[in-house]
C-alpha cells in the first residue's frame, strides 16, 4: 500500500458506522484484493438458477476473481462445479459462458473429462500415469430450491442454516419449474459496494426511477429496514395475510446480517414490476402464490445477490466485482417452464422496468464512483430515516473483515 494510503486495518478501525466509507474503499487495488480474499472468494455465492442447466452436459462459466468456474449437469442429473482450468497445463477447458457437451475436452491437448469431472482420456501420458490423480478440481455447490450458490473456499461456513430459513419462503414460487425468459449482463464502473449501497435504499428512487416508483413501495421499511428493526402493523398486516395464503413472508434477517427474507407489498393497485402494473405471466405463472396482490418477495444475501419472487415471476441479480472500479451486474428473469413468449408474456412488459431500472441505477453508481474518486471526497452521513438499509449492509462488510483488526486490537493491550 502506498505511504500516503493508510492501512486497510487502520481504515477499518476509524470507520464510523452510519457514514459512507473513506475513498480507498471504493478505488485502492489492496482493499479490493481484501474484498475478494475475504469475501467472495470465502462466502457462499449466488451463481445460477439451476433451470439454465437444462440437461445432460449444460455447462455455465463464470469468473469470481482470479477464478473460472464451470458448473455443468452431469448424466447422473446431478448439477456439479469445478475449477474452469484444466489439470494438465492450466488452460481454461470450457471458454464460452454457457453451451452444451457431451464431455469436457480441454481446447488445448483434447485432455478430456467425464461430466463428473474425471479424466477420461489423456494421450501419450506414458505408461505410469494415472489418471484418476487429474480430474477437474471440484468447487462447493448448493442447490437450495432451484438456486445455485458456490463457495470457493477450502472449507466453507455452514450452507445449511440459510438454506433451512431460505427454501419455506422459496418452495412456493417453483423455481425448479422455471426457465430463463431473459437475461442482462451490465458493467457498471463502479465499487461492487456502490451497487450494493444504492441498491439497498430507495431515498433515490423517486428523482432516479420513474417506472419503477410506480410499483416499489418508496416506503424505507420496504426497501432498507426500520431504523429500530421494529415492524409496521400495516407490514405485519400483509405478511400475515399472504403467509395465511400459503406464502411465508415474514421478515427474516440472519443474525450476521448476511441476508435477508421477507414479502413485500407493492405500491397501490400493482401487482407486479411492469409499466402497467399488470402482472407479466399470470396465464400460466411461476408459482403457487395464490394471492396476486402479495407483493415480492425480496431476498438478499451478501455479497452476491438480491432477488425477487413475485405471484407470476421471479428475478435474480448477481453482483460480482470485475476491479476496483468495475462491477458486473447480471440479471435473471424467470417464468414458468412451459409459459410461450408471445403467447403467455410479452418479452418487453416483462423486462422493461428492471432494464430501465438497471440502467438508472449503474449511472448513479458511475457518478458516485466519479465523485468519490475526487481528492476533496470524504465520507458524508447516511439518513436515519431512509438509509438503515445501508448502514446495514456496510456494518456487514466492516464486520467480515473485522478479523484483521482484531490483532491489531489483541496487540495494542
Ligand atoms: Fe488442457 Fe493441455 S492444457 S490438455
Ligand atoms: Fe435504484
Amino acid at each position: 500500500m502506498s505511504a500516503s494510503i493508510p492501512a486497510l486495518p487502520d481504515l477499518l478501525a476509524r470507520r464510523r458506522s452510519g457514514y459512507s466509507l473513506e475513498q480507498p474503499f471504493y478505488t485502492s487495488q489492496e482493499i479490493y484484493e481484501a474484498d475478494l480474499e475475504n469475501i467472495y472468494y470465502r462466502d457462499w455465492l449466488y451463481a445460477f438458477p439451476a433451470c439454465q442447466l437444462t440437461r445432460t452436459g449444460s455447462y455455465v462459466t463464470m469468473k469470481v476473481g482470479a477464478y473460472s468456474v464451470i458448473i455443468v449437469r452431469g448424466r447422473d442429473g446431478e448439477i456439479r462445479a469445478f475449477h474452469n482450468a484444466c489439470r494438465h497445463r492450466g488452460s481454461l477447458v470450457c471458454k464460452s459462458r454457457e453451451g452444451q457437451v457431451a464431455k469436457l475436452v480441454c481446447p488445448y491437448h483434447q485432455w478430456t473429462y467425464e461430466l463428473d469431472g474425471k479424466l477420461i482420456w489423456a494421450n501419450d501420458m506414458g505408461a505410469d500415469f494415472d489418471a484418476t490423480r487429474w480430474g477437474l478440481k471440484p468447487v462447493h455447490l448448493r442447490d437450495v430450491e432451484g438456486l445455485l450458490y458456490i463457495s470457493l473456499a477450502e472449507n466453507p461456513d455452514d450452507f445449511a442454516p440459510f438454506a433451512r430459513d431460505a427454501a419455506p419462503y422459496l418452495a412456493v414460487h417453483d423455481l425448479r419449474d422455471a426457465k430463463v425468459a431473459y437475461t442482462t449482463t451490465t458493467v457498471e464502473k463502479g465499487n461492487w459496494k456502490l451497487v450494493w449501497e444504492n441498491n439497498r435504499e430507495c431515498y433515490h428512487c423517486a428523482s432516479n426511477h420513474p417506472a419503477l416508483s410506480q410499483s416499489f413501495s418508496s416506503d424505507p421499511e420496504v426497501a432498507g429496514a426500520s431504523a429500530d428493526g421494529s415492524i409496521s402493523p400495516k407490514l405485519q398486516g400483509h405478511f400475515d395475510r399472504c403467509a395465511a395464503a400459503g406464502a411465508p413472508s415474514q421478515w427474516l434477517m440472519s443474525a450476521d446480517g448476511q441476508y435477508r427474507l421477507a414479502r413485500m407489498p407493492l405500491e397501490g393497485k400493482f401487482l407486479s414490476y411492469t409499466k402497467d402494473g399488470v402482472p407479466a405471466a399470470a396465464r400460466k405463472p411461476l408459482g403457487r402464490v395464490a394471492l396476486a396482490d402479495a407483493g415480492s418477495l425480496l431476498k438478499f444475501h451478501y455479497p452476491s445477490t438480491w432477488n425477487h419472487f413475485l405471484p407470476d415471476h421471479s428475478i435474480t441479480f448477481r453482483v460480482m466485482p470485475l476491479s476496483a472500479t468495475e462491477t458486473e451486474l447480471t440479471t435473471t428473469w424467470l417464468v414458468h417452464k412451459d409459459a410461450v413468449e408471445g403467447v403467455d408474456y410479452d418479452l418487453k412488459h416483462l423486462t422493461e422496468v428492471w432494464i430501465e431500472t438497471n440502467d438508472e441505477d449503474r449511472v448513479i453508481v458511475e457518478a458516485t464512483q466519479e465523485g468519490i474518486a475526487s481528492p476533496a471526497y470524504s465520507p458524508g452521513p447516511y439518513s436515519p430515516v431512509q438509509e438503515s438499509g445501508v448502514t446495514q449492509f456496510v456494518d456487514w462488510y466492516a464486520n467480515s473483515l473485522d478479523h484483521l483488526v482484531a490483532p491489531l486490537r489483541v496487540a495494542a493491550e
